[in-house]
């Protein structure tokens, strides 16, 4: 159950009631203890606007305010809020229900839809570089969220594929020949080495070239190179997924050149409605409020970047039948998407009811607040940067605990990448985020680390015990009614992040529980002989609430548990 939009839609009644035009109401949680579960402040607004004593307006809200029972009392307070102090024992019979549930009591949502999110897009012509990174780790965890709550998600990889380069890319992949096998095992090599030849070598420029125009006019030999040299590229992308347990493959491929022959019917269609003007030659658009106009077709009659996005816009919403496009990519981009989202609007491409949304995302810093680059200036690979994260992971666990090789592979592995995700995840995303191993793979503050650690340790406990608690769950003390309360407030939280596209607002929930759950478990024996059988059945149910919460919200983001740590 929600229980905040549950409390707003008290309030909307009671205001309803009281025939007081309001135009939203919004319950938050209250920030100190003393204040209750959560508050209601939308008194001292109402009394300007109906020149009332605000203590007076809370006064009737209060008395008009249906009774549920999952409030046991509301007071005002101050000026006039309105307090809200949820019943415990509500609390308890909710939670044990939803620790019975295989989705721990989360709804689907009422209307789902269908939803485009289109993440990690790498091009094809070099290495895949920090920004993917980000757009990867946010953008599948914004995928698995929204199927969850019941959205019909389609996932979209726009790789780069198309363009200039491969014209250089691919003359370079035939001079190779059989040779080729080897230096593309490096893309970011291979690019520079193609590049000095073009650069040093007029010959080789114009087969370059000769080639470009060639692939386009779809030359068989010149597209068979390219399909060989997009395959081993998109391989390198897919060893990069499976180490960052995405669930990104084949199948979620749109490349770019796979909207080539829809290009010039945009063009078309944009003149058809009057929005095309010719710029120094070039096929432009003006959006209001924008001094530079997009473009859409240069002179010498290539198409662009933004082209395509109109075209992949168009079928993602025509045939796709998309209600909700999400694009997870950097926030330099913003310009861009603000132009394509106008156009493909103004080109009824798009229909109003249809949500466009840039998810941007700030940048990936070094220690030093700088750019993340190589020692020597150069692009990070990312498959190095995993299999460092999963070599630093075995140094902050082996000083634990002694396990065999194999054994510390594998949960090096786990510990080592989600401590990457989680960092990634657990910051606003259009903040700019400082890299830093030693905090990530942390075990103090908000780290993947310390809510694995709270789970292996729960399981543990569960594991001790040998069977499945039932009994009742009681709430005992403040300490327990808070950790129930957080416990169901899980709905509400993953509601908010996929609305709102903010996985930060979860990774900020779990280090409340784990850290409301690690005080529980310092102060509340569980298996000790002195606790009687029924606090102790109380006990574990709460402690098994919590790990099933972690490991789901965990899993969400796209990390994972371990049952021993
Ligand atoms: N390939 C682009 C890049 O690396 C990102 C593509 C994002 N998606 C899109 N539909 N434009 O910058």
């Amino acid at each position: 159950m929600q229980i905040k939009a549950t409390l707003n839609q008290l309030f909307s009644r009671a205001l309803e009631h009281l025939e007081i035009p309001s135009a939203s109401v919004s319950v938050v949680e209250a920030g100190k203890p003393e204040f209750g579960d959560y508050q209601f402040n939308g008194a001292m607004a109402l009394a300007k606007q109906l020149g009332k004593a605000p203590r007076q307006i809370a006064q009737e809200i209060v008395e008009a305010l249906p009774a549920h029972p999952m409030i046991a009392k509301t007071e005002i307070a101050g000026p006039g809020f309105v307090n809200i102090h949820l019943d415990a024992g509500w609390l308890a019979t909710a939670l044990q229900s939803a620790v019975a549930d295989a989705r721990l009591g989360v709804g689907r949502k009422e209307e789902p839809i269908r939803a485009v999110v289109d993440y990690s897009s790498p091009n094809m012509a070099k290495e895949m570089h920090v920004g993917h990174l980000r757009s990867t780790i946010i953008g599948d965890s914004l995928a698995n969220l929204l199927s969850f709550l019941g959205d019909d998600v389609i996932r979209q990889n726009h790789i780069g594929d198309w363009g200039t380069q491969f014209g250089m890319l691919i003359a370079y992949l035939e001079e190779l020949g059989e040779g080729a096998e080897g230096s593309l095992h490096d893309l970011e090599n291979f690019y520079k080495a193609a590049k000095k030849r073009f650069d040093e070598d007029a010959a080789f420029a114009d087969k370059s070239r000769e080639y470009v125009v060639k692939l386009q006019g779809g030359d068989v030999r010149c597209l068979e190179l390219w399909d060989d040299f997009i395959d081993k590229s998109l391989g390198h992308c897919e060893e990069v997924y499976r180490k960052l347990h995405v669930n990104l493959s084949r199948e979620h491929v749109r490349a770019e050149s796979s909207y080539n022959e829809e290009l010039a019917q945009i063009v078309e269609a944009l003149k058809e409605k009057g929005l095309l003007v010719e710029s120094r030659g070039a096929k432009v658009v003006f959006v209001e409020g924008d001094e530079n106009p997009l473009i859409v077709q240069k002179s010498d009659g290539g198409y662009l970047y933004a082209t395509t996005d109109l075209a992949a816009i168009r079928f993602r919403a025509q045939e796709l039948g998309a209600k909700r496009i999400s694009y997870v990519v950097d926030a330099r981009q913003a310009g861009h998407f603000k132009q394509v989202f106008t156009v493909a609007r103004m080109a009824g491409f798009v229909d109003e009811e249809v949500r466009l949304e840039h998810v941007s995302f700030g940048m990936m810093l070094d220690k030093n607040g700088r750019p993340f680059k190589t020692r020597d200036g150069g692009t990070v690979k990312l498959i190095d940067l995993l299999d460092e994260a999963v070599e630093r992971a075995k140094g902050a666990i082996t000083q634990r605990e002694a396990y065999s090789d194999e054994e510390l592979e594998k949960i090096a592995e786990i510990v080592g990448i989600g401590a990457v995700k989680y960092a990634d995840l657990s910051i606003h995303r259009e903040s700019n985020y400082i890299f830093d191993w030693d905090r990530m793979l942390s075990l103090e503050g908000n780290t993947s680390l310390y809510q694995q650690y709270a789970y292996a340790r729960i399981r543990s406990i569960l594991r001790k015990y040998g069977r499945e608690p039932e009994g009742e769950l009681r709430l005992e003390d403040e300490l327990q009614r808070r950790m129930a309360l957080k416990l169901l407030q899980l709905e509400d939280v993953l509601h908010a992040a996929a609305r709102e596209a903010m996985p930060h607002y979860i990774t900020g929930y779990l280090y409340d529980l784990s850290t409301l759950f690690m005080k529980f478990y310092e102060t509340h024996p569980i298996l000790r002989d002195d606790v009687s059988e029924a606090l102790r059945q109380s006990r574990l149910l709460l402690a098994q609430a919590t790990a099933k919460t972690l490991s789901l919200a965990l899993e969400l983001l796209g990390i994972k548990v371990l049952e021993r740590l």
